[in-house]
């Protein structure tokens, strides 16, 4: 078969629980051969080290995936940019990406994409995204929900956007956290049309 095609994807990492998410979603990404513009917000960064151990600031990302997780042959590029850099390349619609995804998504991102507000990186590539017609996930965490919530999701989804909600399926029996998060990542991946092997496929069982 051949091999798929190199796609350039958007990542955002925003303060909600679920930092794990991000990290199998790069792990997958780049080990597939997707080259990948990276940006988290400030509390993004605080909840990857307080629920991952991973400080972007001080460490860099393929080297903790193979101290984490053994090593692995990673083709996609990684590039970092700073949530407050409104003049980064993925600011702007004349550049290119094949699709963004804001995992995990807090209220407060989610509501300023429903906003249209764009103070910041993640929320202006959001914007771009959208204004462009490309794909948009966002993989919201919290619960309960409140109406704000609830009329912000549907708000952007109306815009264009999909919503995959950190809500991992149990059928898979997973093992592992980080089963967990493939389940998620994996759901992303094919809203993206990216192919995948994080879990297989449902089988009926008759
Ligand atoms: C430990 C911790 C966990 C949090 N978990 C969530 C969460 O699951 N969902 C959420 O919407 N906000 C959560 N927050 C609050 C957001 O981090 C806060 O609203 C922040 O302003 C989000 O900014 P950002 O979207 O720019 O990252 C959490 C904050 C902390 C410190």
């Amino acid at each position: 078969m051949p091999p798929e095609p190199r796609k350039r994807l958007v990542v955002a990492i925003t303060g909600a629980s679920g930092a794990l998410y991000a990290v199998r979603l790069l792990k997958a990404g780049l080990e597939a051969g997707h080259d990948i513009d990276l940006v988290a917000s400030d509390y993004g960064k605080r909840l990857l080290i307080e629920e991952c151990d991973l400080n972007l600031k001080t460490t860099e990302v393929g080297s903790w995936l193979d101290e984490r997780y053994g090593p692995a042959e990673r083709t996609g590029r990684l590039t970092l940019h700073r949530e407050q850099d409104l003049g980064a390349s993925i600011a702007s619609g004349s550049q290119r990406w094949d699709g963004m995804i804001v995992i995990p998504c807090s209220m407060k991102t989610l509501a300023g994409i429903a906003a249209g507000f764009a103070a910041n990186l993640v929320e202006r590539a959001a914007d771009v995204t959208l204004k462009e017609r490309r794909p948009l996930v966002l993989v919201p965490r919290e619960t309960p929900l409140n109406l704000i919530h609830l009329e912000n999701l549907t708000r952007v989804a109306r815009a264009g956007a999909t919503i995959v909600p950190a809500m991992p399926g149990f059928y898979q029996k997973p093992q592992s956290l980080e089963d967990l998060a493939d389940f998620i990542v994996g759901r992303v991946f094919s809203v993206l049309e990216i192919p995948h092997r994080l879990f297989p496929a449902w089988k009926a069982g008759d």
